[in-house]
């Protein structure tokens, strides 16, 4: 995936532009891009390999000028990551120059089929197919430029989402979009659109979202045109651009992934916010009532979702039918989609997604939406792709996340499943009154505990020193610890590279126990729950194997702490709420290993931020 924004108006076109990449670099890094026509009418076109600030610093001394430009942060899909497959792409007439999110599947057909007629190409992207084929539809006829792209983007199978420079008009602005998201930023008589709302904010008070398969030409006199492949013309709503949407900084923390892990505490205050009312003893959560009916008539939960937010869907489910006692089960988005899955109008299908960009989430959605599911969203990112697709969800209000690992919305995320998982039991009448106000006052005192946890982040960091040498971790959990501990592996592969694996601990003595050795660091969860007896048992079954054991115990324990090599205390808290406790320590050993490691641990290689692509 990628991001994309361009811009056309009265100000110099490259300072808004490289200030939009840096807002959209969590989309990819891998190389970026940018395009502009000068006053003069003439094309210059700056790539470089690496991140925004390293095309920022090849700008220097170049001609930047210009009022029209588009621009690029890349997350490679066809072609490696090289200042030659970085966007823009130019069409080999130099008529045409493209940015593009997406993939377009059927580009090595027409590849060819354009190389026959002596178009030669430079890169080995999809995108370059993409501009060519503009650039020979445009060729052979007088057709003018939005009748070319519907022509192409008829004949073109995947994702798009593009902004289009036509040198033959260099007062016009074209985009379009299919599957990959696309904003239209509107000001006085300037454009940006972009691929999120984020650069736009600042530059102009309104935004509209172009919906699939639309093409906008803008013009530099502040008219805009939208038209579907059919020629339609469109109309959407026109939206204020959110005043608060604020810049992210860094606070004085080295990094956003450990200001993220800090801010968990007031994010999880501000997610509960509303929702939980510890003095009248309620949870609610507005999307339930408002759908209070079809909620409770759901004969099954269907979660689906990728990566952390899987991890988070994992959780759900167990609290789902631990309190509600409705049968339910957590999909991969991806597996989903592709599964012919049975899914029936009584179903509730819950989509989980930070970014709420997802592409894989977004097709489950959509597919669930086709076989007459009722959708939940619960998401973080407002007015993101998944809530605008879904009938109604709740959002997680941690604030914008911009580390690539997750962390305050993996948290978000359970605790926003425990209240809607609390809500619905209540009002099916499956949880008892002590239970449920238990549940309300131990929610409540997460914010606190977290605090007392995040107390351990010294003692992790000189943990984390010994472990560098690691080739390969395992994590064991059991019952709602067994998602944290996929989470915990997850966050350990992501930023430091070291292979790690989440177990169910119970699992081990059935193949993976054979991997233990004095060399290999297993991290256990073993917090009091009802399961500790056995979890002690998978404790001393590892230390018979020499493993190295850091556990994650409830403060005061003395059974594991006298067994395993390191243990690292939190505070006691209900088995499911367990997951936003434990997932504390387990981010921050990662983070310091990576840190120990020399990795970048905001954006690590080979990663984006949120994946809009298959
Ligand atoms: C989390 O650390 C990962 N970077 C990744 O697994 C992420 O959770 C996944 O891509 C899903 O993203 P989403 O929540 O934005 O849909
Ligand atoms: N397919 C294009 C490329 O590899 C765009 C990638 C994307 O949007 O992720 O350059």
């Amino acid at each position: 995936m990628c991001g994309i924004t361009g811009y056309l108006g009265g100000r110099e076109a490259c300072p808004i532009l490289i200030d939009g990449l840096r807002q959209l670099e969590y989309r990819g890094y891998d190389s970026a891009g940018i395009a502009l026509v000068n006053e003069c009418g003439e094309l210059h076109v700056y790539k470089e390999k690496g991140k925004v600030q390293d095309l920022e610093a090849g700008l220097a001394g170049k001609n930047i000028s210009g009022h029209l430009g588009i621009a690029h942060t890349r997350w490679a899909t066809h072609g490696e990551p090289s200042a030659v497959n970085a966007h823009p792409h130019v069409s080999s007439s130099g008529r045409f120059a493209i940015v593009h999110n997406g993939i377009i599947e059927n580009y090595a057909v027409i590849r060819r089929n354009l190389e026959k007629k002596g178009y030669a190409f430079k890169s080995s992207t999809d995108t370059e197919v993409l501009v060519q084929l503009i650039d020979y539809v445009a060729s052979c006829s007088d057709s003018d430029t939005v009748a070319v792209l519907q022509e192409v983007l008829d004949e073109i199978v995947g994702a798009y989402a593009i902004a289009l420079i036509d040198m033959k008009y260099p007062d016009r602005l074209f985009a379009a979009r299919k599957s990959s998201p696309l904003a239209v930023g509107i000001g006085d008589d300037e454009f940006i659109v972009a691929s999120d709302i984020s650069p736009i904010a600042g530059n102009a008070d309104k935004v509209m979202y172009l919906g699939d398969e639309e093409i906008a030409e803008m013009h530099r006199d502040g008219s805009l045109h939208i038209v579907n492949l059919s020629n339609a013309e469109c109309r959407h709503e026109i939206l204020a651009v959110p005043k608060n949407l604020g810049r992210t900084r860094k606070d004085g923390f080295d990094h956003f992934m450990l200001k993220e892990i800090f801010e968990q505490p007031s994010s999880l205050t501000d997610c509960m916010r509303g929702r939980v009312d510890v003095v009248g003893k309620t949870v609610t959560l507005s999307a339930v009532r408002e759908h209070k009916d079809r909620l409770l008539a759901a004969e099954r939960f269907i979660i689906v979702a990728c990566g952390t937010s899987w991890h988070a869907g994992l959780i759900g489910k167990q609290m789902i039918e631990n309190f509600c006692r409705i049968p339910a089960e957590t999909v991969y988005a991806s597996e989903f989609r592709y599964s012919n899955p049975v899914i029936r109008s009584s179903d509730v299908v819950i989509a989980i997604s930070q970014s709420g960009e997802t592409a894989d989430t977004l097709a489950a959605v959509e597919l669930a939406r086709s076989k007459g599911a009722f959708i939940y969203g619960i998401c973080n990112a407002v007015g993101s792709s998944i809530p605008r697709a879904t009938d109604t969800g709740s959002y997680i209000h941690v604030g914008p996340e911009i580390g690539v690992a997750s962390t305050k919305a993996f948290t978000g995320q359970v605790t926003v499943l425990a209240m809607l998982a609390l809500d619905i039991a209540r009002e099916k009448n499956t949880i008892d009154d002590r239970t449920y106000a238990g549940m309300i006052e131990e929610l409540a005192s997460i914010p606190e505990k977290m605090r007392v946890v995040l107390r351990t982040n010294d003692s992790i960091a000189s943990l984390a020193k010994m472990f560098t040498y690691a080739k390969n971790f395992i994590y064991l959990g059991r019952g709602y610890s067994y998602p944290a501990a996929l989470e915990g592996a997850l966050k350990l592969k992501e930023i430091s590279y070291i292979h790690a694996e989440g177990y169910p601990a119970a699992e081990m003595k059935h193949g993976p126990i054979a991997l233990i050795d004095e060399e290999m660091p297993v991290v256990i969860i073993a917090t009091h729950n009802a399961l500790y007896e056995k979890i002690l048992s998978n404790v001393q079954e590892i230390k018979a194997r020499k493993g190295r054991v850091i556990a994650i115990v409830s403060e005061g324990d003395t059974a594991i702490s006298d067994i395993a090599d390191t243990v690292i205390e939190i505070p006691e808290t209900i088995e499911c709420l367990d997951p936003l406790l434990v997932s504390v320590p387990l981010q921050l050993l990662a983070y310091h290993i990576a840190v120990c490691k020399g990795k970048d641990v905001d954006r690590p290689r080979n990663l984006a931020k949120s994946v809009t692509v298959e």
